[in-house]
């Protein structure tokens, strides 16, 4: 079996992502800020499934904790087999009268981090000729809700990219678009997700198990729930001017 690196991997569907990775065998490298839940949830996984975990503390906000999650999922002498760009958070501010260095940051996690990690990975995983990296974008990459929508929206075209310039070299690239979840994120953002009906959310094993599903497929991109997908292709026939209206700033659920 091999290894996953995981960022993000302390809350929600990181977590989630972790776990099902050991259970099928995987050992892992987890990847977060904060390092009494990585050491925590590295305990509880080796305990219960036996697989070795790894953890790496780096804020993938600063360039020396991103270049070392790349370097290591470059590594050759333990080499990585597929690597979860899933770390990001909502910015909790509108653009008008936010702080700048709330959107830098989050420019830096959600968007150069990936490229530096992917681009290391990349590298590495084409010359050894196999692996996969699976980058975490969001339904919210066909809205029009600001930086977040921006940032996602990138995620997704880069991904789209790189999978194709990956083709020939037995790695694939995968980007998975999920909606709504229960996780930390609504939390952390101080937005209610009571607000949503229950129905609106994909159940995070699900969202984790399908994305999974399309990795091992090479499917480039994967809306791990159907409901979305219906609601991705609507989007797509709708005139942009409609999108900002019903799905542009201000309608992030934020109170
Ligand atoms: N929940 C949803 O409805 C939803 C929907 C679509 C897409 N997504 C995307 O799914 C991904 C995971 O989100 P989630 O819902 O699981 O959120 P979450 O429960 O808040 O988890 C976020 C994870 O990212 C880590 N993280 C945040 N900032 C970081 C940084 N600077 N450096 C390193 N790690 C950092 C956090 O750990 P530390 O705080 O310990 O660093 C945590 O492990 C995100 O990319 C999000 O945009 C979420």
């Amino acid at each position: 079996m091999g290894t996953a690196l995981i960022t993000g991997a302390t809350s929600g569907i990181g977590k989630e992502f972790a776990w099902q990775l050991a259970a099928e065998g995987n050992d892992l490298v987890i990847v977060a800020r904060t390092e009494s839940a990585l050491n925590d949830l590295a305990e509880k996984i080796t305990n219960f499934t036996g697989q070795r975990v790894e953890t790496l503390v780096a804020d993938l906000g600063t360039e020396s904790g991103a270049r070392a999650v790349g370097m290591r999922a470059a590594s050759v002498d333990k080499p990585i087999g597929l690597v979860v760009n899933n770390a990001g958070f909502g910015l909790g501010q509108d653009f008008l009268g936010g702080m700048l260095d709330r959107e830098l940051g989050a420019l830096d996690v959600m968007v150069r981090a990936i490229l530096v990690i992917c681009h290391e990975a990349a590298n590495a995983f084409a010359a050894r000729g196999y692996g996969a990296i699976l980058n975490v974008s969001s339904m919210t990459s066909l809205t029009a809700q600001g930086t977040y929508s921006a940032h996602k929206a990138w995620v997704r075209t880069f991904t789209e990219g790189l999978s194709e310039t990956l083709k020939g070299t037995g790695v694939v690239a995968t980007v998975s678009c999920p909606g709504l979840v229960h996780t930390d994120f609504h939390n952390r953002t101080n937005v209610d997700s009571s607000q949503w009906p229950e129905i609106a959310f994909t159940p995070v094993h699900k969202v984790v198990s399908r994305s999974l599903d399309a990795v091992r497929r090479g499917q480039v991109i994967i809306t791990p729930s159907p409901k979305y997908t219906v609601a991705a292709g609507a989007i797509r026939m709708l005139p942009r001017w409609v999108v900002r209206k019903v799905a542009g700033p201000g309608r992030s659920g934020r109170q």
